[in-house]
């Protein structure tokens, strides 16, 4: 649901990232000065982020930057060091259950019960939610359709392909109707069409009204999905801003050339610049437009690892 401003609290405000015509949506994720210390590790070093409703917000960073962290540290799986983060407005220490039944997670690693059905996943983290008996048997029938898996529902996990057990697990974070939906990492491993499946999923869990925050090593991933994405470096967030405003940062056309083992980079706004810049020198180049990963490795110097 969208309102005008002037309808809610200030700590509500947040920029509506599909328009820019006054309507604004309520702010769903608030995170401030956020830290995280594992001992020695200091995993997450003042991070401030606001994701708005309806968002789908992407979360990336090279291995071990802190993405599963601050998820743990969102949905209560872990304490923080210090700092502040609210779930719609609910505090994720004052009110941790309220803040918990705002969002739904799919972890990075499959946690799903490999002996019990996918059935019986789901209606586990129905009763866990407390939800009543005719909700978990309709909601669970819905979320078979949903994720296009009604014929299995009565497949024990552990014979479910790769892709499937994805889905399952996407299903159960819905089950109980959460308004955020944290995805870790939703598509790794998986072949390119069925990574593009669960895209057009994310898209249609999107368009039913939640806010998704995403983590991914895709990266083209996060340029198709995503309205927002936020680069993160060593704990630090480096980067905020549209797919296209961060690539619009670097230039249009990209120009790689092999020098000495190594591939180098070179960006222009224009083919023309670039044209001229190939005209001057001698070597191999490849021209191609500047994606989302060389934004990436411009602000965190390193090649993505899936
Ligand atoms: N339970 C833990 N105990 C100690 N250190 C941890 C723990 N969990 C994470 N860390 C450390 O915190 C840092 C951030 O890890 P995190 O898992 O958040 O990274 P990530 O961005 O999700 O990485 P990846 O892309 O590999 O999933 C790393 O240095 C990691 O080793
Ligand atoms: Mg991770």
């Amino acid at each position: 649901m969208k309102r005008k401003c002037e309808d809610l609290h200030p700590a509500q405000w947040g920029r509506n990232p599909r328009n820019g015509t006054g309507w604004i949506a309520p702010e769903m994720i608030r995170i401030e000065n956020l830290t995280k210390n594992y001992k020695s590790v200091q995993a997450l070093k003042g991070i401030s982020l606001h994701v708005a409703e309806g968002e789908l917000f992407a979360y990336l960073g090279p291995n071990g930057s802190g993405k599963t962290t601050t998820i743990r540290v969102l949905t209560g799986l872990a304490a923080p060091t210090s700092g502040n983060a609210t779930l719609h407005g609910f505090h994720i220490l004052r009110d941790t259950l309220k803040a918990k039944r705002q969002c739904g997670l799919v972890p990075q690693a499959i946690n799903l019960d490999q002996e019990l059905t996918v059935r019986e996943n789901l209606e586990i983290h129905g009763r866990l939610f407390q939800m009543p008996r005719s909700e978990r048997k309709s909601r669970i029938e819905e979320l078979l359709d949903y994720i296009g898996m009604k014929d299995r529902k009565d497949s024990p996990v552990k014979h479910l392909s790769g892709g499937m057990r994805r889905r399952v697990m996407i299903a159960r974070a819905l089950m109980h109707s959460p308004r955020i939906l944290f995805l870790d990492e939703p598509t790794v491993g998986l072949d390119p069409t069925i990574r593009r499946k669960i895209w057009s999923l994310i898209k249609r869990i999107q368009q039913s009204g939640a806010t998704i925050f995403l983590t991914t090593h895709y990266i083209e991933e996060a340029e198709f999905l995503a309205e927002r994405v936020a680069f993160l470096d060593e704990g630090r967030i480096v980067a905020v801003d549209s797919p296209q405003a961060l690539m619009a940062r670097l230039g249009t056309w990209a120009l790689d050339e092999m020098v000495d083992d190594n591939m180098e980079t070179r960006y222009f706004q224009s083919r023309g610049e670039a044209n001229a810049y190939i005209a001057r020198q001698q070597g191999s180049f490849s021209l191609r437009r500047v994606n989302l990963e060389d934004v990436f490795l411009s602000l965190t110097g390193k090649k993505v690892l899936p």
